[in-house]
């Protein structure tokens, strides 16, 4: 894969620093090359805009051809791919499949709801034809977050490209590699120079690229990043904004018979990819009383079974590092602030070896700590609370500012409609794990999770504008009985 940038077709080095990701199951270095600089990241735009009016005059059906014909390269080098998100993230190699896969299976997805979100439909009243048809919006900047380096950004940008935008795509610093294997097949596809542009770089690159000359802003990553983009377009309506942000997310646990497989959802909500996915469960609710204490034993017992290793072990583990050691590290602060705020630990969330990127899963008691932070952990630390009712079970798992999932495991058909109704998040769920939302669905939250622009199936949405227009041949003649015309 390579280490450089792409500006209207040509690869070419950064102007800029030199940095370099690291395999975080090993330290060793895996990707270095140089960051594009602000004049770099103003070529990549400038690029893009000289594409756009050609790719947008360019009949869909031959966008799509080449969408597809990128589909059916990502599925050629798929075992290839995993391999680089795997050595990049240190994500267990039978996980990265799974992404590989998807990058591939967006494109089918994101041409299916292209034609049924926005495409064109017509109907007559008269000799008027009544017409909606979708146009894109011109240059979009795509930014990135480190735990779907593949597959989120290309959520993006397919669609994106699809309704006839063009892109300048920069691909979290932590992960360069696979933004760059991508953008690599969508070349060797056919897409046309300057139609999609790749820089790389840290923040300041990516600031670079929201403070050019763009008509959109898709965004997947932290919420203090999004707002922080939030508010620079606060007086710029002519830029769409896709926010796609984090969340403190809740998992109602009540009245189930089965324990174990209610522990193994908590499990897969809480500890997959070792709790880096938006849609990981960061709070667990549970009643007071001797079931609740059934399910905790249930919990802390599973969680020590799970296997954390490296992502080519075998057997495979369920889950390997973290990004970085300083993430670790981070982590193990969050896990003892809250011990220090009154929290009582269930399970230890503590760094493995010093100085490595590999973290025991924590699970702390917190329901009579002190001022526990609304805020999400990124990583594998699960905060349970103890409730005296199933309301005061709601009332605990809306009490945050995101709003992104949010799960129920219980028997309890009523219990199920009850919380469905009252839940407030984008993504709910019954007796099922609350990561692995498909993406053949909206996926996007409320509160500070989002700016309540959905991607996945709704991407098509953010990626095109409707424009309605009234249609005749010919001009309609003044009629004798005209209202008002003498
Ligand atoms: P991040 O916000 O730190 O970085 C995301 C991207 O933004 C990176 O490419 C980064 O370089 C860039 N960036 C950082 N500061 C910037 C600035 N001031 N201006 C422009 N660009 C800037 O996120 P991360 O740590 O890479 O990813 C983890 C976060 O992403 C978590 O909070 C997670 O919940 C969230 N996430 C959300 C979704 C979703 O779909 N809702 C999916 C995956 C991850
Ligand atoms: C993510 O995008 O971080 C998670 C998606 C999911 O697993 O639901």
């Amino acid at each position: 894969m390579t280490n450089k940038i792409l500006i209207n077709g040509e690869w070419r080095e950064g102007r800029g620093e030199e940095f370099s990701s690291r395999d975080p199951s090993t330290g060793e270095e895996i990707w270095t090359g140089k960051s594009a600089t602000k004049s770099d990241v103003s070529d990549a735009v400038s690029a893009a805009r000289g594409a756009f009016e050609t790719w947008a005059l360019t009949p869909v059906g031959t966008r799509i051809e080449i969408m597809e014909r990128y589909r059916d390269l990502i599925k050629r080098d798929a075992d290839d791919l995993a391999q680089l998100i795997s050595r990049e993230t240190g994500k267990p190699f039978w996980e990265t499949k799974t992404e590989a896969a998807a990058v591939a299976g967006k494109v089918d997805i994101s041409i299916k709801a292209f034609h049924e979100r926005t495409g064109e439909r017509s109907s007559s009243a008269g000799a008027t034809n009544a017409v909606l048809r979708h146009r894109p919006h011109g240059v979009m900047a795509v930014l990135g977050p480190y735990n779907f380096p593949a597959h989120l950004p290309n959520g993006h940008i397919v669609p994106a490209l699809i309704a006839g935008n063009t892109a300048v795509f920069k691909p979290s610093e932590m992960t360069p590699g696979p933004g760059a294997f991508i953008i690599e097949r969508m070349v060797e596809a056919g897409v046309p120079d300057g139609v999609v542009n790749m820089v790389q770089g840290a923040r300041e690159t990516g600031a670079a690229l929201t403070g050019a000359d763009v008509n959109g802003v898709l965004f997947t990553g932290g919420a203090k990043t999004g707002l922080a983009i939030h508010k620079q377009f606060a007086d710029r309506l002519d830029v769409i904004l896709a926010l796609e942000l984090g969340g403190n997310n809740p998992l109602i646990w009540w009245d189930t018979k089965d324990v174990d497989a209610a522990a193994l959802a908590v499990v897969q909500s809480a500890f997959l990819t070792t709790g880096q996915r938006c849609t990981c469960a960061r709070r667990l609710i549970v009643p007071e009383g001797a079931s609740g204490d059934k399910a905790i034993e249930a919990l802390a017992k599973l969680t020590d079974r799970l296997v954390i290793g490296a992502p080519f072990d075998e057997p495979q583990p369920f889950m390997g590092p973290v990004i970085t050691p300083q993430v670790a590290e981070g982590l193990e602060r969050a896990f003892d602030q809250l011990l220090d705020r009154d929290g009582e630990a269930i399970r230890n969330l503590s760094v493995r070896d010093e100085g490595a990127a590999f973290v025991t899963p924590g699970i702390v008691d917190v329901t009579r700590a002190d001022a526990v932070p609304d805020e999400e952990h990124f990583g594998p630390l699960l905060k349970v609370w103890r409730v005296a009712d199933f309301d005061e079970a709601v009332a605990r798992a809306n009490a945050t500012k995101f709003g992104l999932s949010a799960g129920l495991l219980s028997d309890d058909r009523g219990k199920w409609d009850r919380f469905l109704a009252l839940s407030r998040a984008g993504i709910v769920n019954w007796n099922r794990q609350t990561t692995g939302a498909s993406g053949a669905a909206p996926f996007g939250g409320i509160g500070e999770s989002g700016n309540h622009r959905p991607s996945a199936y709704y991407a098509a949405d953010y990626c095109a504008y409707p424009v309605a227009s009234m249609e005749g041949e010919t001009l309609l003649p003044i009629a004798d009985d005209q209202v008002g015309i003498k």
